[in-house]
């Protein structure tokens, strides 16, 4: 689904460049979840940019479910740090935003909506505005927003970072039942070594910048809510510790 081979951005600021991402290669198969972790500011944000076809400025290659990427890649859903939910429109309205951009009548955004904001424990929250939400809520309502649009690829970028612990592994658990039901490919993005070992059957490790793969670790047991308590997990965990300070010197 994704091939990414000697991947390279360089920003270009008036005083000097930036090197961000310095030659990363990996692969992630159709429906498998891979989770991409390593140190702040190792470009794991602008290799989430170049997937969504957001980042034309790359050297390597880039590749989404065969063609280069490119920008308005319908299939591809991003979701951010910062859910992007309008203040002015209630969870219905903003879950379906997608859709009446794409001119879908009122009952067809219903008909697709309302199942998912079932799904997300969202149902009874349909006529409240963002204002009124927990960070939770608010970022569930940005995954509905995106689901909705029936995406083949889910890029996201480190969502539930700022949430508290338990709302996270709720959360994570959401991930897991939506990956399930619509077998899309997933890539998330974190800096927590758990979220990684727990979501992503393959877990990319980057260098501090410019980013580069420190190890590519299958991690076979990822795909269960059970996997969290197992003590393999433990070991995949300190694992990834590892390699993570290993990059770093
Ligand atoms: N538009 C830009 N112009 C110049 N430099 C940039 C730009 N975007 C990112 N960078 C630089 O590229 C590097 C990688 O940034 P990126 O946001 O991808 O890191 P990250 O791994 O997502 O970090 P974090 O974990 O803090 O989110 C950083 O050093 C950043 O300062
Ligand atoms: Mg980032």
């Amino acid at each position: 689904m994704i091939l990414v081979e000697n991947l390279k951005v360089t920003f270009k600021t008036p005083s000097t460049d930036i090197e961000a991402l310095g030659g990363v290669s990996f692969r992630v198969e159709a429906g498998e979840i891979c989770a991409v972790i390593g140190p702040s500011g190792c470009g794991k944000s602008t290799l989430l940019y170049v997937l969504a076809g957001l980042l034309a400025g790359f050297e390597g290659k880039a590749v989404v479910n065969g063609e280069p990427v490119k920008r308005g890649r319908r299939k591809t859903a991003l979701i951010l740090q910062d859910y992007g939910l309008l203040p002015w429109r209630n969870v219905f309205e903003n879950a379906a935003l997608g859709l009446e951009l794409r001119g879908l009548p009122r009952s067809e955004q219903v008909a697709k909506v309302a199942p998912i904001l079932d799904e997300l424990g969202l149902r009874e929250m349909q006529r409240l505005y963002p204002a009124q939400l927990s960070g939770g809520q608010r970022q569930r309502v940005a995954i509905a927003r995106v689901l909705a649009l029936n995406p083949d690829l889910l890029l996201m970028d480190e969502p539930f970072s700022s949430l508290d612990a338990l709302t996270r592994e709720t959360l994570q658990d959401n991930v897991l039942e939506i990956w399930r039901r619509t077998g899309c490919t997933v890539v998330l993005v974190t800096h927590s070594i758990e979220e990684a070992t727990f979501l992503g059957r393959q877990v990319v490790v980057l260098s501090p910048r410019p980013g580069q793969v420190v190890a590519t670790c299958k991690n076979a047991g990822a795909g269960e809510t059970s996997w969290r308590r197992d003590p393999q997990f433990h070991k995949v965990c300190s694992f990834l510790r590892e390699q993570l300070a290993g990059g770093t010197g």
